[in-house]
């Protein structure tokens, strides 16, 4: 870092609990490397406490914040405009302050995009997608898919209406992409499975400590040339992604969406754009990851 002085800014991080988060690793890192003057610190914020820390931010022309868990909806209606991606999926995980204005976007649909794209070799249009679990995740890995001129979305949840709402918020939103919600359960999902080309686990099932934990989802009919990913990045190989390997099928893990979303409030916050092949050796060498 250049050293802390009366020009350094300040990006962070909201969230509640933060736990172990590696946003401030790899921004920090990104910081250092392009020898820019700013920070990158991590603040446990919580529920009750959002208001007053967005404001906050404001006043002291804080630059840019990155929003998880549990705020990216709730934040919304506390900042000055949200672009209209975040605004359809009514999430935002990136905060630039614009002239004293706070903006938000999100990052994580064209995050997702650029996974499956680069990473997965996966052309969206015209092909059938499986997502697996309803909440945040889901929302931004959905409008991607919509975005990107994806041609069937089944959605499936263990609570089935959660699965309904969304998949009829996608139909209004996206008419050209047909939409539907089922239940978690073999009867549903097995008999779409030859004709699904990407299956998306949006669920936390197989996250450490609950590394065994059996996939959300029957396995046997994944088959080659289905792409499946799983949102988890830690363990780097679910049960879902072991799965699917012993199947045939092409898998990958979160991370590279991680990074990317990363990258883009990178670049937004300082006009300089992190290359995540540097963030991958980074983590290799300072976490247990990838
Ligand atoms: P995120 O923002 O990461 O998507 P979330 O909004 O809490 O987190 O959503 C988690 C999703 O995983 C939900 O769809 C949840 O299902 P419910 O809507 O029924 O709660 C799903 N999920 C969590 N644990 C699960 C489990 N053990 N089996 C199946 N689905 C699970």
């Amino acid at each position: 870092m250049s050293k802390v002085n009366l020009d350094t800014q300040v990006l962070g991080l909201i969230g509640y609990p933060l736990g172990h988060s590696i946003s401030p690793l790899i921004h920090n890192y990104a910081l250092e490397y392009f020898d820019l003057n700013f920070v990158y610190l991590a603040f446990d914020l919580a529920p009750e406490k959002l208001k007053a820390g967005i404001n906050g931010f404001r006043a002291l022309n804080v630059k840019g914040v990155n929003v998880t868990i549990p705020h990216k909806r709730e934040v919304l209606s506390l900042l000055d405009e949200v672009d209209d991606i975040a605004q359809k999926i009514g999430a935002v995980n990136t905060i630039v302050n614009q002239q004293g204005q706070l903006k938000g976007y999100n990052t994580d649909v064209t995050g997702f995009r650029r996974m499956i794209e680069d990473d997965g070799g996966f052309s969206i249009p015209n092909k059938s997608a499986l997502i697996i679990g309803a909440g945040g995740a889901s929302r931004a890995v959905g409008t991607a898919l919509c975005e990107g001129g994806i041609k069937e979305i089944y959605l499936v949840n263990r609570t089935l209406k959660k699965a309904e709402k969304l998949a009829s918020f996608w139909q209004d939103n996206y008419p050209q992409v047909s939409v539907k919600a089922g239940e978690l359960n073999k009867d549903f999902y097995v008999p779409l499975l030859g004709e699904i080309d990407l299956v998306v686990d949006t669920t936390p099932v197989g996250m450490e400590p609950n590394i065994e934990q059996p996939p959300v989802i029957a396995t046997e009919k994944f088959h080659p040339g289905m792409l499946v990913v799983d949102l988890v990045y830690n363990p780097a190989q679910t049960t879902i992604l072991k799965a699917a390997k012993k199947q045939g099928a092409e898998t990958i893990n979160g991370l590279p969406m991680l990074l990317y979303q990363a990258a883009e409030a990178f670049k937004m916050w300082t006009g300089c754009e992190p290359e995540v092949e540097h963030w991958y050796r980074l983590l290799e060498k300072e976490t247990d990851m990838r």
